[in-house]
């Protein structure tokens, strides 16, 4: 079946880190799924399409959130007064350890992915908790709210309270298999598992090993936490005193990219060594400006990580961070950029808004193939906003009300439509 139409309106993406490309009154296409590209008027191998005209509306890419956790979302904008290792246990685990309960797992995910639904956000990569039954709840919930997603059973055998801590390696192993097998037997169109082992404190040699094969046996992805906190760090470093460096226990399980995509939360604190090995295994890097914030991480050196050719790409990481809205990514990673170059580091220079944007769409869109742009042969992800909401008493260039939509939050009153693989969501 041919699913083709246009949407038509001031139409905004971001092919490279900084390029903002700006087509006013012009036509974007998509074809099953796919679009064809951006033109100012409909060559004639798309004549017969209908055309959406969105008017003097703004039309983006769909966003692309590389790092949240569903459990979290019931305690957002909470327990902001400790730093991480506290933090997880004062909030973050009590909170997960609910989740044996598929009923609350039930009430709790719908609310998540009825947010995710309503947001800016297309595509996103996703943590559950130790729990298969509730971890395919939530697997459910997202395939239903239209989103495409990567979502994690959670891994953890050591360091967590005993109702959160997985009997043994073998078991945790033994119910990742049962996730994965489960969620190829639903049958789902956008959502795919991926491996999650929460983060070295939490997970023994045996069962990053045991996951390292699993990724081999079904070419999963991974997702995990990276030189996010300074205790964390040292932690690590008493725990795998075996290491090179943190990234390395991952990279010694065969779960730091390589042959597999893998995404790394964090990275405020990676030396010189890491960036390398994360550069050199194609590692995605998941900058969480809100939780870096919120729990008092620090700042990530995001300009540097570009300068190195790092594959880059923005996280809510929700309850860490406290907003769903990946407008609210972009802008805060903007303003933390410059704060680190006005206080750390006069080399890095600020973020531009061109950039946030691209991070927020093409650059994470990677982790999940084609995705984050309006170049031919991207799914077709789009958000349509209508900045007539916020009015202005005179008329604004479009590249400027896109800046000002993202600054403004839009994203909480202006969508108007929202299309994810071609398909219409809102
Ligand atoms: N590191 C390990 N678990 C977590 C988590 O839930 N949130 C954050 N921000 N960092 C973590
Ligand atoms: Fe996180």
């Amino acid at each position: 079946m041919n699913t083709g139409f246009a949407l038509k309106g001031n139409i905004c993406y971001a092919p490279e880190a900084g390029r903002l490309v700006v087509r006013e009154n012009a036509c974007v296409v998509c074809e099953d799924g796919v679009c064809r590209g951006v033109f100012d008027e409909l060559p004639g191998a798309f004549s017969g399409l209908e055309v959406i005209d969105c008017g003097d509306r703004l039309i983006l890419p769909g966003l692309v959130d590389l790092h949240t956790h569903a459990p979290q979302y019931p305690y957002r904008g909470t327990g902001m007064d400790c730093e991480l290792m506290q933090w997880l246990d004062r909030y973050a685990f009590p909170e997960e350890a609910r989740y044996a309960d598929a009923a609350y797992a039930e009430r709790a995910y719908r609310i998540f992915a009825d947010t995710l639904m309503r947001s800016a956000t297309a595509r996103a990569v996703v943590f559950g908790t130790i729990h298969t039954a509730s971890t395919l709840i939530l697997t459910d919930c997202m395939e239903q709210s239209g989103l495409v997603s990567y979502v994690g059973k959670v891994n953890m055998d050591r360091n967590a309270p005993p109702e959160l801590t997985e009997q043994s390696a073998e078991r945790s192993a033994a119910d990742t298999r049962r996730f994965i097998e489960a969620c190829a037997e639903r049958g789902y169109r956008r959502t795919r598992p991926i491996l999650t082992p929460r983060f070295a404190p939490s997970c023994t040699n045996a069962l990053m090993a045991l996951l390292g094969s699993i990724r081999g046996e079904y070419g999963l992805p991974v997702q995990s936490h990276l030189s996010e906190n300074p205790g964390e760090i040292e932690l690590v470093g008493r725990l795998c005193p075996w290491a090179a460096f943190y990234g390395d226990v991952y990279d010694r399980f065969g779960l730091f990219g390589g042959e597999g995509n893998a995404v790394m939360a964090h990275c405020v604190y990676s030396t010189p060594e890491e960036v390398e090995r994360i550069r050199k295994n194609g590692v995605w890097v998941a900058h969480c400006p809100a939780s870096n914030m919120n729990i008092a991480s620090g700042i990530a050196p995001v300009r540097r990580y570009l300068q190195a050719g790092l594959r880059v790409g923005l996280g809510t990481d929700m309850a860490g961070g406290q907003s769903s809205s990946m407008f609210r990514a972009v802008t805060d990673a903007i303003q933390v950029s410059k704060l680190y170059w006005r206080y750390l580091d006069q080399t890095a220079k600020p973020l531009t808004f061109p950039e946030g944007f691209y991070l927020a769409t093409k650059g994470g869109g990677a982790f999940f193939g084609k995705a984050g742009s309006f170049e031919a042969g991207y799914a077709f992800d789009a958000v349509v906003l209508d900045d007539s909401v916020m009015p202005c008493p005179r008329r604004l260039p479009v590249g400027d009300r896109l800046e000002r939509a993202f600054y403004l939050e839009l994203d909480r009153t202006g969508i108007t439509m929202k299309f994810i693989a071609g398909r219409r969501i809102l």
